[in-house]
């Protein structure tokens, strides 16, 4: 396939994408972005990555300058054009261009990029390799819901975990509750109760979170939406990690302890059966 790039309206090769030196994602972060998977050519969950697009252009005050159907379209054309099956189509908004400076320009379009990659495709669910997390300190701002271009604390803590030989970083506040992964929402099985951090301003509303939510009340399988302490993530008997690239990615150490049950459990391996089980259902 070839990795297409749309630019405001301009279709071309990736590697020849030109972005202007002042746009204002470059200089400040001053943007959004989503990440929506593709599975057999066709975007998983788009409805719901676009509305989340929404929520985080307003929460900065940047106006989308195109329709959803514009936009549904130009994904469409991308995927086609490309000759995508499986991939992700990456989105980012920012203010524009203008003259560096901190206040919102005055008259300056907004700018809609996007492009599709390829990724292989994913390995069935008995070769999905359990990931092993690290916990750090969360550093970020007070706005986690804003799916914000800048993710400098999340690339630091992504790396840290890495040079650990880690898969994801899982983040806490000062207070020792878990909120999340630098890439991932995080579930875990506290006292036969699921348990995930309630959508607020210190987490992403993540897509793959609400779906596997959705599957947990489809299942009938005992939750709650509450923060867990580090301490109490040490002593889940099962934990998952979810996100559009990772789906459901079931976890079997932190911080070098083992959990009690060996990765995938049975409430994880059933989640991650649904899960694909939906995906099939939209795209397949
Ligand atoms: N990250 N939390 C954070 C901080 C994230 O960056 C992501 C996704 C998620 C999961 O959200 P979703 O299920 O909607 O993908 C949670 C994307 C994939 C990324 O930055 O690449």
């Amino acid at each position: 396939m070839i990795n297409l790039a749309w630019l405001d309206g301009q279709v071309c090769d990736i590697g020849e994408a030109r972005i202007p030196l002042e746009d204002r994602g470059y200089f400040f972060g001053d943007g959004v972005y989503e990440v929506a998977r593709i599975y057999n050519s066709k975007p998983f969950a788009l409805g719901a990555h676009l509305a989340r697009l929404h929520r985080s252009a307003e929460a900065i005050r940047i106006a989308i300058p195109y329709e959803d159907t514009v936009i549904e379209k130009a994904i469409a054309e991308l995927i086609r054009k490309s000759g995508c099956v499986d991939g992700y189509i990456y989105i980012q908004l920012t203010r524009g261009s203008a003259q560096r400076d901190h206040l919102f320009p005055a008259d300056t379009r907004p700018a809609l990029t996007m492009f599709v990659k390829e990724l292989k495709a994913l390995p069935p669910l008995e070769n999905v390799k359990p990931a092993k997390c690290i916990t750090l300190p969360d550093e970020r701002w007070l706005n986690c819901h804003i799916k914000s271009i800048n993710l400098l604390p999340n690339i630091l803590a992504r790396q840290q975990a890495a040079e650990t030989g880690a898969q994801e970083a899982v983040l806490y506040r000062s207070d020792g509750l878990v909120t999340e992964g630098t890439r991932s929402n995080i579930f875990a099985i506290i006292d036969g109760v699921v348990r995930t951090h309630p959508q607020s301003n210190l987490i992403l509303a993540g897509i793959t979170r609400g779906i596997v939510l959705d599957i947990i009340v489809e299942q009938a399988i005992p939750f709650v939406e509450e923060a867990f302490s580090l301490k109490e993530l040490k002593k889940a008997s099962e934990v998952w990690i979810t996100s559009s690239m990772m789906e459901v990615n079931p976890v079997f150490e932190i911080d070098e302890y083992p959990l009690i049950e060996a990765a995938p459990g049975k409430i994880t391996r059933c989640l991650m059966e649904n899960f694909r089980a939906r995906v099939a259902a939209e795209c397949c």
